[in-house]
């Protein structure tokens, strides 16, 4: 039998006894590493499943250390051992997600043990997942490559300090079918000009520069990736539920009285976004997305179930690959990915919760397709974070259906 293996990471050599000792009839391989360089040395050799590292360590402290493991191996489970749990940098790093769970320390014996247990679990089922996902992905003949117009703009805007509005409009507009897209959108009741936006410049300067990186990144995937017509793909309806599910979560973060302005904006792209991986479905596993689409509609099922069932996989999964292939913000990729089960993701909470709201919102609604026969229920404890009365709901619908005239 193969046994999963734990590497237990501390500084102080007794800690690392005393978890040897009260731990070694356990089933599991044991490492340890008094720090974080030679924890990652043996992540090189050895095939690990959960680490468990103390925060404060010297020269590389366990969040550079749990940073680093999250980077290079993403899919071996992390837990911080601390005694510091209300220490801002231990729940910053939780936030985004370099550790998914925190112990305290000094540990209750048998509480660490079943978060343990838990969390070799968790290893034991991602690592199925991640093989099955795998296998789609060295199945598709190329990954598309970031279209270049949004790298473009993108170096543009990285090196905002030094460049001019104007030098970022001139780049906007070598692309027609882009500049119109943020025309209609600076134009669009959503932004509320009383004025007619009529050059690409004045759009941008309306719009705000989150908003056109995101509004460009989208309309450079959809254009890249879109599947052709004959592969059965209603590309207009699905842009509609993307462009619709993108305004919801925006207006569903600015009822929230906490959050920033770059907060709605970000919430905006990942609504666009969210459902990228359907678009890699349809374009390059045509034939299995076909499947899926019968399977749903014939089982009256969710697309979400028909693809476990067709593909092992789903497009959360297919679509935050490709985003992280691409290097997309953290808040795309965790959005990408965590949109139907937000409770899961502990990063960008708000943003995904946004994306998931409003993704079942503009569905009710009926705004596009997403390529649902059946409505999907969302998580009620996500929904209890925003205050939908019947009013908000009704003013979010009318908003969105003015903004996508
Ligand atoms: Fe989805
Ligand atoms: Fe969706």
């Amino acid at each position: 039998m193969n046994h999963q293996s734990v590497l237990f990471v501390d500084d102080e050599q007794n800690v690392l006894n005393s978890l040897r000792r009260l731990l070694h009839d356990e089933p599991w391989n044991m490492f340890s590493a008094d720090s974080g360089e030679k924890g990652l040395a043996i992540l090189e050799k050895e095939k690990i499943d959960l680490v468990i590292s103390d925060v404060r360590m010297p020269v590389m402290d366990g969040i550079q250390f749990l940073k680093q493991v999250k980077q290079r191996y993403p899919h071996v489970v992390r837990i911080f051992l601390s005694g510091y749990a209300d220490h801002k940098a231990v729940v910053q790093a939780l936030a985004e997600g370099s550790a998914q769970q925190l112990l305290p320390k000094p540990w209750k014996d048998e509480e660490l043990r079943e978060v343990i247990r838990g969390a070799l679990k968790q290893a034991e089922e991602l690592q199925k997942k991640n093989e099955r996902l795998q296998r789609i992905i060295n199945s598709l003949s190329s990954l598309p490559t970031m279209p270049h117009t949004y790298l473009k703009v993108k170096k543009c805007l990285a090196d905002i300090d030094n460049v001019s509005i104007d030098q970022i409009s001139d780049l906007i507009e070598e692309d027609t079918s882009i500049s119109a897209e943020l025309l209609r959108w600076a134009n669009s009741a959503l932004f509320g000009q009383r004025h007619q936006v009529d050059t690409v410049k004045r759009a941008v300067l309306v719009l705000g520069l989150d908003i056109v990186d995101g509004l460009v990144l989208s309309e450079s995937v959809f254009s890249s990736v879109a599947p052709g017509s004959s592969d059965g793909f209603d590309l207009k309806a699905f842009q509609t539920h993307s462009l619709a599910c993108g305004i919801a979560a925006k207006l569903l973060i600015s009822e929230l009285p906490y959050m920033e302005p770059k907060d709605e904006d970000w919430a905006f792209t990942a609504g666009l976004l969210h459902d990228i991986g359907k678009l890699i479905e349809a374009r390059y596993l045509t034939e299995q997305y076909k499947k899926i689409i019968i399977t749903a509609r014939e089982k009256k099922t969710t697309l979400l179930k028909a693809e476990h069932e067709v593909l092992g996989t789903t497009h959360e999964e297919i679509g935050s690959y490709l985003a992280d292939w691409w290097s997309l913000p953290s808040f795309i990729v965790n959005a990408v990915r965590w949109h139907h089960e937000p409770a899961l993701c502990n990063a960008n909470r708000e943003i995904i919760a946004a994306v998931h709201v409003a993704d079942v919102l503009v569905q009710h609604f009926a705004l596009g397709s997403s390529g649902n026969y059946s409505l999907p229920e969302g998580d009620p404890e996500i929904w209890a974070r925003f205050d939908l009365t019947e009013e908000t709901l009704s003013s979010i619908k009318e908003s969105l259906i003015k903004s996508l005239a």
